[in-house]
């Protein structure tokens, strides 16, 4: 079993990621005709993100038999190669639905036990990022500068928090951020616009409470190119998992580790 993508792959995975952000475009600039349905408590779901994952499957299943497919709205194709595709069809489906620029197609590929390639596309904000073992890191087709370092003068955190997340966890992260790490934070509603946030480094890093395999699985490998690391030990983590992790250069997983060292769990 090889360990990296080839370029013809990784072109067509390109290729696909942007065809679903034009399905989503396409939806997003009809907002007020798509329906919107109630996961949870300020947890959405359109018919926007089934289309796109429905889209981005059947594409996968054609120029990839062999391998699986995971998705966040129900997409689950057995493989037999080793590989999955993992799937957030809308990352940021709140701003989405709000009007929001900061959304995200996710595809990323699961092997080996772990994140090894990926590409997310940010559509409104024309933001492709792609990258992964072997293939180096590259917005919009131009390498990706390496991050690495924390002036404490800007440190900059991001946060991200599922809905269910009860909100005294929520603040004792905001607390340590603040008082301890003595960080400004930033939230945006979106996995993958924050992790594209610190490749960007507009942030140094970032810390995740209650976000799901599909929010990572393209981006981690895009950022491992450049230097960013994260706290997540794959060895425990099935695909259906909840996470808790922070992600960021060296020197932010230090500063964060007394309260999401790495392994850290939900
Ligand atoms: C959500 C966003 C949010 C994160 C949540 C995710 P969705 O994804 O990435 O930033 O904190 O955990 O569920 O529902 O928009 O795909
Ligand atoms: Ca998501
Ligand atoms: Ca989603």
């Amino acid at each position: 079993m090889t360990l990296t993508v080839s370029d013809d792959e990784a072109s067509k995975i390109e290729r696909l990621a942007r065809d679903a952000g034009a399905l989503a475009l396409s939806h997003f600039r009809t907002l007020a005709t798509v329906s919107v349905e109630s996961k949870g408590h300020l947890d959405l779901v359109t018919a926007a993100d089934q289309e796109v994952e429905a889209f981005i499957t059947k594409r996968l299943i054609r120029d990839f038999p062999d391998d699986g497919v995971f998705g966040e709205e129900g997409a689950a194709h057995q493989g037999t190669s080793g590989r999955t595709w993992v799937i957030d069809p809308i990352d940021g489906t709140f701003n989405f639905v709000r009007g929001g620029d900061q959304w995200a197609i996710s595809i990323g590929l699961y092997q080996g036990g772990r994140p090894s390639f990926g590409v997310i596309h940010a559509p409104v904000r024309d933001q492709t990022l792609v990258g992964g073992d072997g293939v180096p890191a590259t917005l919009n087709g131009v390498p990706m500068a390496a991050r690495a370092g924390l002036d404490e003068n800007r440190a900059a955190c991001g946060v991200g928090f599922h809905p269910v997340i009860p909100v005294a966890q929520r603040l004792h992260t905001l607390q340590f951020v603040l008082e301890d790490a003595r960080m400004s934070f930033r939230c945006c509603g979106s996995a993958t616009i924050s992790l594209i946030e610190v490749a960007l480094g507009q942030v140094d890093g970032y810390l995740g409470t209650g976000e799901s395999t599909w929010d990572l699985m393209a981006a981690l490998p895009i950022l491992e190119q450049i230097g960013i690391v994260s706290t997540v030990d794959w060895s425990a983590i099935e695909l259906n998992a909840k996470i808790r992790f922070a992600c960021g250069t060296p020197e932010f997983l230090e500063a964060v580790a007394p309260i999401v060292p790495f392994g850290a769990t939900l």
